[in-house]
């Protein structure tokens, strides 16, 4: 683990085993569109894991630092297939019904790691596709930025990626602006108006995913 890496994340493996719960409790992957050591975003995805895990959801928190793969080339594809890092990815997408994605804002788009997490994600690996694992899915998205606007420009291209691949993505959505001081240093938002938003949030999705598995 790096030493600055956000309080919630002990780097190199998935934190929270979904396999250990009941099997009608809400199952959501989080993860950030950085890879960054510091990044404002993984603090967020963290803290919107403990905030969902109090609502009752399984949640499997991961860094995509630890699931690295080249920039999509379909020549690469089809010498070596789907990178490993990719497969362990889609296998937790397939064990997982919802999302929280926190991702930041690069020139107003998203971030490059994002969508070449989900391109390859979307790749069929032999017989299996890959837009199946979006499919009926469910996702909270949101983002932090030392910026004034707290990368609103990016959720709105976020969500329509999400939405091209099949995914469900809930109108609760957060945005963090001037990131930068927003965290206390255990790593909350300082913020109890943020907090109030997240948590209303992480509730939207637990409730929704929990009518689907009625
Ligand atoms: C290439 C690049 C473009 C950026 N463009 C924006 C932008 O359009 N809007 C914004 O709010 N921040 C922008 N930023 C600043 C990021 O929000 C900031 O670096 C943020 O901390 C990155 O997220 P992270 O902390 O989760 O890694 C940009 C940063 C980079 C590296």
């Amino acid at each position: 683990m790096t030493t600055d890496t956000p309080p919630g994340f002990l780097h190199g493996s998935p934190q929270g085993s979904p396999q250990q719960t009941p099997p009608d409790t809400p199952r959501i992957l989080a993860f950030a569109g950085s890879a960054r050591s510091a990044s404002l975003n993984k603090q967020l995805a963290s803290v919107a894991a403990d905030r969902a895990r109090r609502q009752g959801a399984a949640v499997t928190l991961i860094d995509l630092r630890d699931y690295p793969a080249p920039l999509y080339d379909g020549d690469l594809e089809e010498a070596d297939g789907i990178p490993p890092a990719i497969r362990a990815l889609k296998k937790l997408f397939a064990e997982h019904q919802g999302l929280i994605i926190a991702s930041p804002e690069y020139n107003g788009f998203i971030t490059p790691l994002l969508k070449n997490t989900l391109d390859w994600i979307s790749r069929p690996d032999g017989n299996a596709s890959g837009l199946a694992l979006f499919d009926g899915k469910l996702a909270v998205i949101m983002a932090a930025s030392p910026g004034a606007f707290g990368g609103m420009r990016s959720l709105l291209l976020t969500r329509q990626l999400l939405a091209n691949l099949g995914v469900t993505v809930l109108p609760n959505q957060v945005s963090v602006p001037r990131a930068g001081q927003a965290f206390t240093d255990d790593g909350q938002l300082a913020d109890t108006g943020l907090v109030e938003r997240l948590d209303k949030a992480c509730a939207a999705l637990h409730r929704h995913l929990s009518c689907l598995q009625a």
